[in-house]
């Protein structure tokens, strides 16, 4: 059946960009890259004419009048967006990053009157000029584009989308967000999340010079507020999907036959589809990937018509995820089933982001017993898919979670963090048991979990499509502005 004969989509123009993006950012090896083609990039995006120039000619100006060159400004509108995030460099904050340009980009295009002009720049990571020569022409284009726009310095609010280490003064080497540090601006705003209970004092200390701080959930709400951020500054602005990009309706099912490698389980001479589980993670002990091959491997056995695919790429260099997943098998506590272990497919080649909801749609349900995310973006895109998703019901995802749209798997407590950054820090323990119960759940009863698919999409598009989001982002800055006139 091909579903998309009756239905023409009818589509912004961010989502074509946004789709390619995702996955060059979710699933592109990061490499080093030769110092002469970052130069190439940096003097094609970052070394134009742009804010930082005027910014530095205004620093340096005596206070004569005009410190700011007057061609290319338009008197409407009076306020301008300078939006500073980790464009060039794919990885989480990036992705994000670019799905609120583009969606308030695509807002600021339908309006006779824009409230803003939208700059950006890069800000916060490292450049990578993989990632940048894979984006689609018109978005390098639209980037460009909003790169050169001009803006007031009094005039402009500036966002500053990434880990607080890169704000000013920045820990590591970046371009300082904000550009000069504070009190220029009309307002300065910080973007950031964490995956934990709770943010270290010096991020306490950097969010506090923010004159707002963004979270995307009411769970960094609480843990902010929690940790001495002033609650007075602290604003949850949630992140769009894109619902019409990630729509059961536009697309046909992929095949996953080609695409998995059969890590665990045989394949039978059963030729009927099985019961699909897909997870989509990178390969870190925080996705809970034990979690989730216990309760499976537990639950299921060779003779179920199940099978689990795990879309997962690499996290540092980690890259040998079949090897990894048999020692763990082998290592752990559980016995082999007497007629096999169920099939686990491993999909560790690139799937391109235009196929990403082809790839959901080849599931019947999605899974990932996380024990920490910010936003947790894999399961949204499944729900906006309207799969039945069984995610643990702690941090950022508690934001979309409900009994109605999905399957929150409940925690058995917290634990420590054991190394990395957020050592000591605390996140949850999904429970092994309830998780295998609800993917047996999932399995037997299929009409709950076809109800639960489309209310979670109803949920997505109702609250998370992109111009839900980019409303509420001008409301909220149209507050901003007023409160700082
Ligand atoms: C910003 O500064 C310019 C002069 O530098 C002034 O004309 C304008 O009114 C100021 N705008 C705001 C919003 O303060
Ligand atoms: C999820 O956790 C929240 C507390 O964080 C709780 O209020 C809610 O009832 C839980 N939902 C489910 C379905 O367990």
């Amino acid at each position: 059946m091909d579903r998309d004969e009756n239905r023409k989509p009818n589509k912004p123009i961010y989502l074509f960009p946004i789709l390619i993006l995702f996955l060059a950012v979710s699933f592109t090896i990061i490499t080093r890259t030769n110092l002469c083609r970052i130069y190439l990039l940096k003097s094609t995006f970052l070394h134009r004419p742009n804010f930082f120039q005027s910014l530095s000619k205004f620093l340096h100006s005596n206070p004569n009048p005009n410190p700011i060159p007057k061609q290319n400004e338009i008197a409407e509108p009076n306020y301008c967006v300078l939006w500073m995030a980790p464009f060039l460099s794919g990885g989480g904050y990036s992705s994000e990053a670019w799905s609120y340009i583009l969606a308030l980009n695509s807002h600021n295009k339908k309006q006779k009157n824009p409230f803003f002009k939208l700059s950006i720049d890069h800000h916060g990571d490292q450049e990578n000029v993989e990632f940048w020569e894979g984006l689609p022409q018109e978005m390098r284009d639209l980037a460009i584009e909003l790169h050169n726009t001009e803006c007031r310095l009094n005039q402009t609010v500036v966002v500053c989308h990434s880990e607080p280490g890169g704000w000013y003064p920045p820990l590591f080497q970046t371009h300082p967000c904000p550009p000069a540090g504070y009190g220029l601006f009309k307002v300065v705003v910080g973007r950031t999340m964490f995956e934990t209970d709770r943010v270290n004092s010096e991020h306490v200390n950097r969010c506090n010079k923010m004159d707002y701080v963004w979270v995307p959930t009411d769970f960094h709400v609480d843990t902010f507020t929690q940790s001495g951020v002033d609650p007075t500054k602290i604003r949850k602005i949630v992140q769009p999907v894109d619902s019409d990009f990630f729509d059961p309706f536009r697309v046909d099912p992929m095949d996953l036959d080609p695409l998995g490698s059969l890590v665990l389980g045989s394949k039978g001479s059963d030729s009927r589809k099985p019961f699909v589980f897909l997870s989509v993670f990178k390969w870190e002990y925080r996705k809970g990937w034990d979690v989730l091959l216990r309760a499976y491997l537990k639950e299921y056995s060779s003779g179920d018509d199940v099978a689990l695919y795990l879309l997962t790429n690499a996290y540092h260099s980690e890259n040998d995820f079949s090897n990894n997943i048999v020692d763990f098998v082998e290592s752990s506590d559980m016995e082999k089933p007497s007629d096999g272990w169920a099939k686990i497919y491993v999909i560790d080649q690139h799937v391109p982001q235009v196929d990403l909801p082809r790839l959901y749609l080849a599931a019947d349900a999605f899974v990932l017993p996380t024990r920490g995310e910010g936003w947790g973006r894999p399961i949204v895109e499944a729900m906006a898919m309207s799969l039945p998703v069984i995610a643990t019901n702690w941090s950022g995802p508690t934001e979309y979670l409900t009994e109605e749209n999905s399957y929150p798997i409940p925690i058995v407590g917290v634990s420590e963090v054991e190394q990395g950054p957020f050592k000591g820090h605390l996140w949850a323990e999904p429970c092994v048991d309830q998780l295998r119960i609800l993917m047996r759940r999932v399995v037997m009863n299929r009409d709950e979990a076809r109800a639960k698919g489309a209310k979670a999409r109803l949920d997505m598009v109702r609250r998370f499509s992109p111009e839900i989001v980019a409303e509420g982002i001008i409301d909220h800055l149209q507050g901003i502005v007023d409160v700082f006139h």
